[in-house]
């Protein structure tokens, strides 16, 4: 759909459990993602983030409401929206290249251009060199690089990541930021990111949402008016921290009450 949002979602809403006794995690969410912008949704622990991003992949039915990409409605999974989760979920039987080849083998990509996939992004993410690894002889910064090189890999329109650094030391944690800023720059993703923290949104995010506390419903949309190359230490980056802090705060003292 041309000039229409890559990624809409309508009137969404999800409940778990037995008809009847159903529990209301999403309410009611309304949200445009745009083409080439990213997104990132935060919000107390259980307010539907990770709802919201599975609905989105395809990996889970709303209860109600559509999402739509390019026009086209979500029906399940598909190449063209790559996840990355938390949990690194590499498989653990193939090498670093095996992860990354995984998605254009399935696809019957030929052979030539599966490598030069393969290398074009574990270049991208600073991991030529170690190709021939297998995962459980990685740190955690770098299964997480090479999640995200498979994602890639795939060359998939829209990225859903659901705190992808959030098993991460601060340190890797702020140079994965940096990698994801400049691949972002080189790629054009659409990326839907949730993340739980403030600081890391306000680096990597066009438009930060805030979800209200469970069932989830947003309460507030802030778009991030920085240069694409983010200062964590500018005076306007600490400004934005502090006025969504606060917001999300509220909702964190509600979950408490
Ligand atoms: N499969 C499920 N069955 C029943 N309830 C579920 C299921 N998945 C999620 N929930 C409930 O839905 C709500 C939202 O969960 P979700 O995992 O989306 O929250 P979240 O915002 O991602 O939280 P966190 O920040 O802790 O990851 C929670 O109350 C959770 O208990
Ligand atoms: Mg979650």
């Amino acid at each position: 759909m041309a000039g229409g949002p890559k990624i809409r979602i309508q009137h969404i809403a999800k409940s778990f459990g037995p008809a009847g006794r159903a529990i209301p995690a999403l309410a009611e969410i309304d949200l445009d993602v745009h083409e080439r912008e990213l997104v990132c949704l935060l919000g107390p622990s259980g307010c539907g983030k990770s709802t919201l991003l599975n609905i989105v992949a395809g990996f889970l039915a709303p209860t109600s409401g559509t999402v739509l990409v390019d026009g086209r409605p979500v029906s399940g999974p598909a190449p063209e929206r790559g996840v990355v989760f938390q949990e690194y979920a590499l498989f653990p039987w193939l090498t670093v290249s095996g992860n990354v080849e995984f998605g254009p083998l399935l696809q019957s990509r030929p052979a030539a251009e599966r490598r030069r996939t393969v290398d074009r992004y574990l270049d991208l993410v600073g991991l030529r060199a170690h190709a021939e690894k297998f995962p459980v002889q990685l740190s955690g910064g770098m299964k997480q690089r090479v999640a995200i090189a498979r994602a890639l890999a795939n060359n998939p329109a829209v990225i859903l990541m659901d705190e992808p650094f959030g098993a991460l030391d601060a340190q890797t944690r702020e140079v994965l930021q940096d990698e994801l800023s400049r691949i972002q720059r080189v790629e054009h993703k659409t990326i839907l990111f949730v993340t739980h923290s403030i600081r890391e949104a306000v680096y990597l995010a066009d438009r930060v949402v805030v979800m209200t506390s469970v069932p989830g419903r947003i309460k507030q949309v802030f778009p991030i008016k920085l240069p694409e190359v983010r200062d964590r230490f500018a005076l306007e980056f600490t400004q934005y921290e502090s006025d969504i802090t606060r917001v999300v705060r509220e909702e964190v003292a509600k979950v408490r009450e």
